[in-house]
């Protein structure tokens, strides 16, 4: 991978910025993220995401369970749509997946999106950063505890309402054929607004196929309101796309301005004494990047 681009707050600042939702959220209007906190008091608070992972101040906690996904395990036949909310593109998740072990309630699944950034700014888009690396994407697939409430839209702002896992993404040499159907109907959704249909989705092929390596830390949504509501996996081992299809995910979809989708990330959020956690012992890895201070931070693509 090339380590490249050294971004600097002031330089992002200037950049016209229309803030993404996550976890369909959606916020209208211009707002830089330093004053989400005067509109969004949650923004300001001391349990934000995402953050910055540095493995040598990450706890091993050997009682972490490798989570159980269920309903994974099988494709989805027909029926999910795929849309191109403007912001990102999600694709709408039924609740025979769940997180059915490793977390102390059971999680129903409710959607999946991707952060990515673009190519011409040769800029990486993942929201957690890992020694302050930040990687091409990053995939959120949002599940919501069935356990307590009935639904997401209850859950999203209630404590241990959200679990979220996260993959990264890194830019290899081959196709990646499980995101072929994915990849080529992001055609289909090119404007703000439009829907299509997958016709089988193999999430757990889209997935890593060691996920027993991962970090969790308790966090919040990464857009306003920003609640406090979400318990964080972010697994350690990335999922490959190949450089086609890393650009035709950043090059494909336009927003409500027709504007190429460029979903921005939001800055690593101080820690305030959380403790980072990992199923494993984490190591720095020899030769990369710097320590996060939130001021740079090194693009790999
Ligand atoms: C996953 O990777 C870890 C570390 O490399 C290894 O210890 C473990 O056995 C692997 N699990 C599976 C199911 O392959
Ligand atoms: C975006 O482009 C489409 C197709 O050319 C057009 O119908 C639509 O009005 C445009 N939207 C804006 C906001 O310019
Ligand atoms: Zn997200």
């Amino acid at each position: 991978y090339k380590a490249l681009l050294f971004l600097f707050s002031s330089v992002l600042l200037g950049l016209d910025r229309t803030l993404i939702t996550c976890l369909l959220l959606r916020t209208e209007g211009e707002l830089d993220e330093e004053h989400w906190g005067l509109h969004f008091a949650a923004c300001a608070g001391k349990q934000q995401s995402p953050i910055d992972i540095q493995r040598k101040k990450v706890v091993h906690n050997v009682q972490l369970l490798q989570l159980e996904l269920s309903g994974y395990d099988r494709p989805l036949q027909g029926d999910c749509t795929m849309t191109n909310n403007g912001h990102s593109v999600q694709i709408d998740l039924p609740p025979t997946l769940s997180i059915s072990r490793g977390l102390p309630r059971p999680y129903t699944a409710v959607q999946m999106h991707l952060h990515w950034g673009g190519l011409d700014l040769e800029t990486s888009g993942s929201e957690h950063t890992l020694d302050g690396m930040r990687y091409v994407a990053e995939l959120h697939i949002v599940h919501y505890n069935s356990a307590d409430y009935s639904s997401f839209e209850e859950a999203k702002d209630k404590p241990n309402g959200l679990a979220v896992l996260a993959f990264l993404y890194v830019e290899g040499h081959l196709e990646n054929t499980y995101y072929s159907e994915f990849i080529s109907k992001l055609a289909n959704i090119r404007f703000a607004g439009q829907s299509t249909k997958l016709t089988s989705l193999d999430i757990q092929a889209m997935l890593p196929e060691n996920l027993s390596h991962f970090y969790r830390y308790q966090g919040s949504l990464t857009t306003p309101p920003c609640s406090e509501s979400v318990t964080w996996t972010i697994f350690d081992s990335p999922i490959v796309l190949s450089h086609a299809q890393i650009s035709l995910l950043e090059n494909t979809l336009l927003d409500w301005h027709n504007r190429t989708l460029r979903n921005d990330y939001r800055h690593a959020q101080p820690l305030h004494g959380r403790v980072v956690e990992a199923s494993f012992q984490a190591k720095p890895r020899q030769g990369m990047g710097q320590e996060g201070d939130g001021l740079q931070t090194i693009s790999i693509r």
